[in-house]
């Protein structure tokens, strides 16, 4: 197992490794000691892994409540904050009790936001049951739901107070939702670290998680509240989000992720902006695990969506550009020139 110690205003411990659901007591209990607590989760991930917690915790003198939501991003709204709620409420939690993630950046997100606001805040430990949460959603504490006018609009700050990465829990993953958090991974890479983009594919997937999650709380130390350095993790995302609504949401997140890098990394280099090659590898890396690297797109499309991202400012937009593999920097251009500088 490798731990990372994430440095925030309120500091914890990610725990990467293999077999450590079944010592889930074991591997919290310094922080929470038996007594009650919520276990959080969606109809897919706690039939497959919900019974296995719940027995551990069990056995070791926690008494645990369950609440369980359909899986999939309609349940990230404000009915299901409400829902898992009333279940805090009739299980008569304290401030001193705490709730359990266990799934992907759905449960995680959806239970953060209400671990935040129950009893003005009760702890929450994420378990990240998919690859993009273990290395993206668990750790940073950014919680929240979507609404009718854009995704995560309603959230908070609330940080984990640990988060414990099962990585056998990937074995079960569908290949598809497995190769979006590989698109995720491959971002890190990019960001910051070359060997680690090379490494992906060919290492163990417990030292890339460890690996990526290392720069996460890096980058997220730095600037908790994302007011500079945490916009560099949305290298890829400002396109990306464009790609995910234009194919209306048939294209996943994390594969979107992956065609935005290839987006604004072409137009980097055709700027001059970007060492040339750059561009080829990303696809390269994203062919290697069946992504199809085709955007059918035009600049205009793509351009329109970029238009309402939420981190535009008035007619600014701040990209975050490749310099090589393992350096991205920060670059804000006039919206009137954003068409020409995609350039499809
Ligand atoms: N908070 C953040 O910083 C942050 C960062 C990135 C993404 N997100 C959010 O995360 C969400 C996406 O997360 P996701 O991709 O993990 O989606 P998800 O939570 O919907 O999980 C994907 C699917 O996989 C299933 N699943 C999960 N674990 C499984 C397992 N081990 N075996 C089999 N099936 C399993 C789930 O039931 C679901 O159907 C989005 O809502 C996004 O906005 C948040
Ligand atoms: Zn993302």
């Amino acid at each position: 197992m490798n731990t990372i110690n994430v440095k925030t205003s309120k500091p914890y411990e990610v725990r990467v490794g293999k077999g450590l659901l079944k010592n889930i007591a074991r591997e919290i209990s310094d922080i929470k000691k038996p007594g009650k607590c919520i276990l959080i989760s969606d109809d897919t991930v706690f039939s497959l892994y919900g019974e296995a917690v719940k027995t551990a915790l069990g056995e070791a003198g926690y008494t645990v409540y369950e609440t369980v939501f359909p899986h999939g991003e309609e349940s990230k709204n404000m009915e299901t904050v409400l829902s898992l709620l009333t279940a805090c409420f009739e299980a008569g939690l304290t401030r001193s009790d705490f709730a359990i993630a266990l799934g992907g950046g759905i449960v995680g997100d959806v239970c953060g936001f209400v671990s935040s606001i129950y009893l003005r805040g009760i702890d929450f430990i994420q378990i990240p049951t998919t690859l993009l949460a273990a290395i993206d959603s668990s750790v940073g504490g950014k919680t929240g739901v979507n609404t009718d006018y854009g995704k995560n609009l309603i959230g908070a700050f609330h940080q984990p107070v640990r988060v414990i990465c099962d990585t056998d829990t990937f074995s079960t993953l569908p290949y598809e939702i497995y190769t979006a958090g590989i698109c995720e991974a491959l971002k890190y890479g990019v960001i910051r670290d070359k060997d680690l983009f090379y490494a992906i594919g060919n290492a163990d997937i417990e030292d890339i998680v460890f690996r990526c999650v290392g720069i996460k709380a890096d980058i997220v130390e730095n600037d908790e509240f994302d007011h500079g350095e945490r916009q560099l993790l949305n290298f890829g995302h400002t396109f990306g989000h464009s790609i995910e609504a234009l194919s209306d949401f048939k294209i996943s997140h994390g594969h979107a992720v992956g065609l935005g890098m290839i987006v604004i990394t072409r137009a980097c280099e055709k700027a001059g902006l970007c060492e040339s090659g750059v561009c080829a590898e990303i696809e390269k890396a994203l062919n290697a695990f069946e992504i199809d690297t085709n955007i059918t797109y035009s600049a205009k499309e793509l351009e329109s969506y970029a238009m309402s991202d939420k981190k535009r400012k008035g007619n600014k937009i701040t990209l975050v550009i490749p310099e090589k593999l393992g350096k991205c920097v920060l670059h804000t251009i006039s919206t009137d020139d954003l068409e020409e500088f995609i350039g499809l």
